[in-house]
């Protein structure tokens, strides 16, 4: 039986409302009536950081996947997934075909309460029962890896502040991240990019974040030193935590893709079990950008030596790499979440007359 394409409508809304990088929603659904499928879109015209077969891209899509995923399961619809030749190309990158739909669509409850927390966690650990479980965690290649031990996180984070100096020194990431930024009413409705009242900035941060929003100040300021105290800002929160999870696994964009689907689904869990989570993409990105030759002139050596240390830390077996770290723990107040784009922008109903759409 033909599908409602409100339903298809209502199943889209579910699925845009998952993570991506900087809110970037580098992705549209198309429904041509029978199959649902997921194809790259460019967002950012002017910074064109994360291409369609870009490690983030590839992330973002594996969790637009996963909200798929939990809303076809939650109307007990089977999901038969269609992979092409090379998803990385992202035409599209996956798709799937409806049909059988119940005639009312129900929300998956975990996708709609997954979220970003950037504020301090408190120090409470995680219970035994979600530490247990974190070990069934595996999608394609993919497995999580949990981090409590002291020497090991603070091994890890000391990681993380490397890769973010060599990120604050960065042109190209500089202005991509500041061409992300929201700052006025104006800017948020756009529903796009990151909320500046989201980033749980201390006092005077966002005046400070105006002030180096133009590349050629930071620049000035780096030269006395700016992007280590800036690399700085995360370190409260991280060693407050009491948890970091890693997902690790294998790099092809087939496994970058399920890495993205196990991240989302951990993240999920651990949100409706009432732990909030913070991801750090900065470790993964400064590693492929030393792959790609695209850091920061000099930073070479630095990224290679953590990306070293990150391999022995982490004990990655050959061929393995670090796809995400999350902070998690117990939050002390519930953020504000981020806006999402108005649905017309990632939804295309070809099954549609164009006008029909319109009314
Ligand atoms: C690939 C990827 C990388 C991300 N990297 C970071 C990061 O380094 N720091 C951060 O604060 N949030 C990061 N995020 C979280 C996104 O900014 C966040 O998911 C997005 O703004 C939407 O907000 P929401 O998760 O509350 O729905 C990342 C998300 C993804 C999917």
């Amino acid at each position: 039986m033909a599908i409602d394409p409100n339903w298809v409508r209502k199943l889209a809304a579910v699925a845009a409302l998952a993570p991506s990088a900087d809110n970037s929603q580098p992705w549209t659904l198309r429904w041509n009536g029978s199959e649902l499928a997921i194809a790259f879109e460019l967002r950012h015209q002017t910074h064109r950081v994360f291409g369609a077969d870009s490690h983030a891209t590839l992330i973002s899509v594996g969790a637009l996947t996963d909200h798929l995923q939990a809303a076809l399961a939650r109307n007990a619809m089977p999901v038969n997934w269609q992979w092409p030749s090379d998803p990385a190309l992202g035409r599209p990158y996956v798709s799937v075909a409806l049909h059988d739909a119940p005639a009312n669509f129900a929300s998956p409850e975990g996708a709609l309460r997954r979220h970003t927390n950037r504020s301090i966690y408190r120090r409470d650990p995680l219970p035994s029962d979600v530490v247990r479980e974190l070990d069934g965690y595996r999608e394609g290649s993919n497995r999580a890896v949990l981090v409590v031990d002291r020497p090991q996180k603070s091994g890890l984070i000391r990681l993380v502040r490397l890769s973010s100096e060599g990120r604050f020194c960065n042109q190209q990431l500089h202005e991509w991240l500041i061409g992300s930024l929201r700052f006025t009413p104006e800017e948020v409705a756009r529903g796009d990019g990151l909320d500046v009242r989201t980033l749980g900035l201390p006092p005077g941060g966002k005046q400070f974040l105006r002030l180096i929003s133009d590349w050629r100040r930071l620049a000035v300021l780096n030269r006395l030193g700016a992007y280590k105290l800036l690399a700085l800002s995360d370190f409260a929160a991280l060693t407050a935590a009491p948890a970091l999870v890693c997902v690790v696994g294998a790099a092809d964009a087939r496994n970058v893709i399920d890495a993205g689907r196990l991240m989302t689904r951990l993240w999920t869990d651990l949100n409706l079990k009432g732990l909030a989570v913070h991801p750090y993409y900065v470790v993964t990105d400064q590693i492929n950008r030393l792959r790609a030759g695209t850091l920061a002139p000099g930073f070479e050596p630095k990224i290679a030596a953590v990306d070293e240390e990150m391999h022995r830390l982490l004990q990655l077996q050959s061929g393995e790499t670090l796809h995400m770290i999350l902070r998690v723990g117990y939050p002390n107040a519930e953020p504000l979440r981020s806006k999402r784009l108005p649905l017309e922008a990632v939804f295309v109903d070809d099954s549609q007359p164009k006008t029909a759409q319109a009314r």
